[in-house]
């Protein structure tokens, strides 16, 4: 008699959910899955840096698998950070922990931008292909790997601010001051991001997301002009891979039909919009991932279980829903917060 084989794990629901196709389950991953919530990622802070588990692909798959073991999630998504493709442009970050990310020789004038690389992936990433490559192989087909890139508005407001910011000034100036400049410095990289992105999909990444996390400081004006044609050039040529392209604005409840527009496969909500009005807005053909509130997490028990409920059942059993939070998982949640919220997804009957 031959072995009998377990059922096939709804796992790869999460590419059908993203194309929009019907599931036996919802599929559900956590942003920042892999982190500090977590006391094996702490431990392992404790002997690395984080540009260490980033640039040691030995390190970054053990991190990325984390999360798919511990909380039975149903993609992994590549341990990595935005900025690491700011770096190999030619911008130093460096990781702090009481400020974030600090860059300190920030982008500023037409002889800054003129001095940025538009990089090969392979010569100065090569560490990201490499742990894409590492991972596959340590999911052995279990659950798709997500690959990500930070989207071009965000990715140079860190140029230009130097860091976080609150108003985004000095990227504003630039786009209003000097639109030529903000050109140039937009084109190199968009240029980037779509290398990039390519020699993510090239090694492995079955789906990419792209995090445009702080557009939501735009108006839906300067939104639509300044910042999504950039994004939907990338969208475009990322589609003609065939793996489904996630597109999560943060903030993005006042522009949700321009993030639809650019051609993404997924559109990300966070919890500042209710998923039922977001799918009356976005039409049938999108799929959307997400959007419980990060802090739902620190809820009772039963509440939180009530809380995942409540998204599932205001997303009606439309296909092309991923569940997800909706900005990343914080330091604080508990590991245990975590696995209620999977299992609470796993458990609803679509
Ligand atoms: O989702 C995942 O699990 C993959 C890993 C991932 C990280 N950063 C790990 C990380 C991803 C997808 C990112 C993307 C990222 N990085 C974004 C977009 C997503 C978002 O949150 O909107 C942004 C804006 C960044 C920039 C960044 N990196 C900030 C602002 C910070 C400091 C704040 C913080 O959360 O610590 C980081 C550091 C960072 N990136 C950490 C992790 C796990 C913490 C590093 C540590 O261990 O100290």
């Amino acid at each position: 008699m031959t072995k009998r084989t377990e059922a096939r794990p709804a796992t790869h629901d999460f590419l059908e959910a993203c194309r929009g196709k019907k599931v036996r389950r919802t599929p559900v991953w956590i942003m920042r899955q892999a982190g500090r919530y977590q006391p094996e990622y702490r431990a392992l802070r404790k002997k690395h840096t984080f540009m260490e588990l980033c640039k040691r692909p030995e390190l970054a798959t053990q991190v990325t698998l984390l999360p798919v073991e511990q909380l039975g999630v149903d993609a992994a998504i590549l341990f990595s950070d935005i900025l690491i493709p700011v770096e190999a442009m030619g911008v130093p970050v460096e990781f702090t922990e009481a400020k974030g990310p600090v860059l300190a020789k920030p982008v500023r004038t037409a002889r800054d931008v003129a001095r940025l690389a538009v990089p090969d992936p392979q010569e100065t990433m090569p560490f990201v292909m490499e742990a894409v490559r590492m991972i596959r192989q340590g999911l052995g087909g279990k659950v798709p790997l997500i690959g990500f890139s930070g989207a071009p508005w965000t990715l140079a407001s860190y140029m230009v601010e130097g860091g976080g910011s609150k108003s985004y000034v000095g990227i504003k100036q630039m786009m209003f001051q000097e639109p030529a400049l903000y050109r140039a410095l937009m084109q190199k990289i968009t240029a980037t991001v779509e290398k990039y992105l390519l020699a993510q999909v090239e090694a492995g990444a079955e789906a990419v997301q792209l995090f445009d996390s702080w557009a939501g400081a735009l108006s839906p004006r300067d939104y639509r002009t300044l910042a999504a044609p950039w994004s939907a050039r990338i969208i475009k040529r990322l589609k003609k891979t065939g793996v489904p392209v996630i597109h999560f604005v943060y903030d993005g409840g006042g522009v949700l039909e321009q993030v639809r527009d650019t051609g993404a496969d997924v559109v990300g909500l966070d919890w500042r919009v209710d998923i039922d009005v977001a799918r009356k807005r976005l039409g049938k053909k999108v799929a959307v991932q997400g959007n419980l509130d990060p802090c739902s997490l620190f809820l009772p028990e039963r509440e939180l279980r009530a809380r995942v409920r409540e998204v599932l059942t205001a997303n009606a059993k439309l296909p092309g829903h991923v569940f997800n939070l909706g900005h990343g998982i914080l330091p604080q949640c508990s590991v245990a917060a975590a696995q209620v919220l999977v299992d609470e997804v796993h458990k609803f009957k679509l």
